[in-house]
């Protein structure tokens, strides 16, 4: 039974290189706030404002971000400061933030390494890790095969530009 416990707890690592229920803090305020000197006065999201706001549109942005045909990055990842966590650390906030700094995550040594080296998440870099993930980051523990259509990748960074803002004062 205990090994079944097991197995069950795994298996999740196996398949989608991630732990369930883990909490774990990674970084503190001083670390961040070092980490993000250089672009501390950069509004990432004000880009929000120039995104396409149709219907149809933020349709098709969802569809990219969610969809099995798109990223599948829904499956994985919260977007919301209140979104439950999953299996994967939260893209909340994403734009601006370093790599392999939020909490309730344990990173590999790949992500920790480019956080180390000053990668941040930016909509280019963002666009340039899903475009083929285990060669922007090798040895990093994201399974996802590449997204090799532009569109589409544009279409999950709007998306998260969109959704990802963070709350005032978070
Ligand atoms: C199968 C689950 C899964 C899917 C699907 C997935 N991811 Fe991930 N993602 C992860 C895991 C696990 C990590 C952490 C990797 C590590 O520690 O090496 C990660 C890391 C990331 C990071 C770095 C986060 C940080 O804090 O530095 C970004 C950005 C990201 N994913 C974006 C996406 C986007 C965009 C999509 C959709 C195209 C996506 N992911 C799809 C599991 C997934």
């Amino acid at each position: 039974m205990a090994m079944l416990i097991g197995i069950a707890f795994y298996l999740p690592f196996l398949i989608f290189g991630a732990f369930p229920y883990n909490t774990k803090t990674n970084t503190n305020p001083n670390e961040l706030s070092q980490l993000t000197e250089d672009i501390d006065s950069i509004d990432f999201y004000a880009m929000n404002e120039f995104l396409p706001s149709s219907p149809e549109e933020i349709q098709k942005e969802i569809d990219a971000f969610e969809s099995w045909e798109g990223g599948k990055c829904r499956f994985c990842h919260a977007v919301k400061s209140d979104d439950r966590d999953r299996m994967a650390p939260t893209l909340y906030g994403i734009f601006g933030r370093p790599a392999g700094v939020e909490n309730n995550y344990t990173y590999s040594d790949a992500l920790i390494n480019m956080k180390d080296n000053g990668l941040i998440w930016t909509p280019e870099t963002l666009d340039a890790f899903i475009s083929d993930p285990s060669n922007y980051i090798p040895d990093n523990r994201m399974r996802v095969q590449g997204i090799k259509d532009s569109e589409t990748r544009k279409l999950i960074v709007n998306y998260l530009m969109r959704e990802s803002k963070p709350n005032i004062g978070e």
